[in-house]
């Protein structure tokens, strides 16, 4: 039975949701798509991040006696992931990076790392710009602060197809992954969802997303958190949660309350969605409770906090279209069902 529900609240671009606590103007695209320098800093700065990237690339790089080629997708000002990736051993690493000036820092971050002779800076957008041979593995972090909302669906798919090296059959290319390691790092990303009680809902009362640092005690779980997208770089025809004919997906997903929550007269405001990004079987980020670069996106699908009778589920109904204009669409509406 529904007991309530709210109106479909729309995050057009979860990742771009820079409604702060102060509750700026919902921004237009625009920010994550040209980074600041402070943005490469914060997430050069993640450690998490930044050292869990590292000991994969190198796990991946001397899983063969073979030297590996190397594409770094979006390397940034620092050609982070490029350079971790020489340092591992590569034999050559091309960094592509589509920010002008992004991309004449990560020469500079080159150069003072003493490795042109290994990486290969080349500004223009991944989808556009072509590489001077195939690659045997793909490094990158094009991932918002929902797993999708950078455009790593269609990025990846055209950069797998483009730039890597092709296997001679299906057994080699199948054996190749069982014992000589992943052509892709991160081997998925997911978005991971949950209700939520928000301890300034009262206060804020809108349905406009912002975000929320990692670490946050705002937030109440009401529930265990499920997967609302799982995106396999290894087979991105393949997206959990999204269809992967049109990308789209009106899912359900149905949470039960403790009654223990309820009868302590819990409130559901809405829910909080983040990344776990699976680099390798040993490597993977976790972003809730952790420090980290990546918030929580939260959304308020309740215009006030609503009481949740014991016995209650929450039920989730997205209408996601990755692929939708330039950012994806995103669209989710909380209904309290007994
Ligand atoms: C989240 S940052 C990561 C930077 C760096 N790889 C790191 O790990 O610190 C993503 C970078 O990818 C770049 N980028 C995103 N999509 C791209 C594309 N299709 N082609 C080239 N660069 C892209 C962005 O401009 C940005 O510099």
């Amino acid at each position: 039975m529904l007991i309530g529900g709210a109106s479909f609240a729309s995050v057009v671009r979860p990742e771009a949701s820079l409604a702060d606590e102060a509750a700026k103007p919902y921004p237009q695209y625009g920010l994550q798509d040209q980074f600041k320098l402070s943005d490469y800093e914060d997430m050069r700065d993640d450690k998490e991040r930044t050292l869990k990237y590292e000991l994969a690339i190198k796990r991946r790089l001397e899983m063969t006696s073979q030297k590996l080629t190397v594409l770094d997708l979006g390397t940034g000002a620092f050609a982070l992931l490029a350079i971790q990736a020489a340092r591992a051993g590569a034999k050559k690493v091309y960094a592509v990076e589509r920010e002008a000036w992004a991309a004449q820092a990560a020469r500079q971050a080159v150069a003072d790392a003493g490795l042109e002779d290994t990486i290969v800076v080349i500004e223009g957008d991944s989808t556009s710009v072509k590489l001077p041979e195939k690659v045997d593995l793909i490094v990158s972090e094009i991932i918002g602060n929902t797993a999708t909302g950078e455009g790593v669906v269609d990025i990846i798919r055209d950069a797998r197809k483009r730039f890597l090296k092709e296997c001679e059959s299906k057994i080699i290319c199948d054996a190749r992954k069982r014992f000589s390691g992943a052509k892709m790092i991160p081997a998925r990303c997911k978005t991971l969802v949950a209700p939520i009680s928000y301890r300034y809902h009262k206060l804020k009362g809108s349905q406009r997303e912002f975000r929320l640092d990692s670490m946050t005690k705002d937030l109440l779980f009401l529930s265990k958190p499920q997967v609302l997208e799982n995106f396999e770089f290894e087979e991105p025809q393949k997206i959990k949660g999204v269809k992967a004919s049109d990308l789209t997906e009106n899912a359900k997903l149905l949470f039960p309350v403790p009654a223990q929550i309820a009868e302590q007269g819990g409130e559901f405001s809405g829910f909080a969605f983040w990344n776990r990004i699976e680099l390798d079987e040993d490597n993977v980020i976790e972003v809730k409770g952790k420090p980290s670069h990546w918030p929580f996106v939260v959304l308020l699908t309740e215009e006030q906090p609503k009481p949740i009778p014991v016995g209650a589920q929450i039920e989730l109904i997205s209408d996601v279209d990755v692929s939708a204009g330039k950012f994806g669409s995103y669209k989710f509406k909380g209904e309290l069902v007994a």
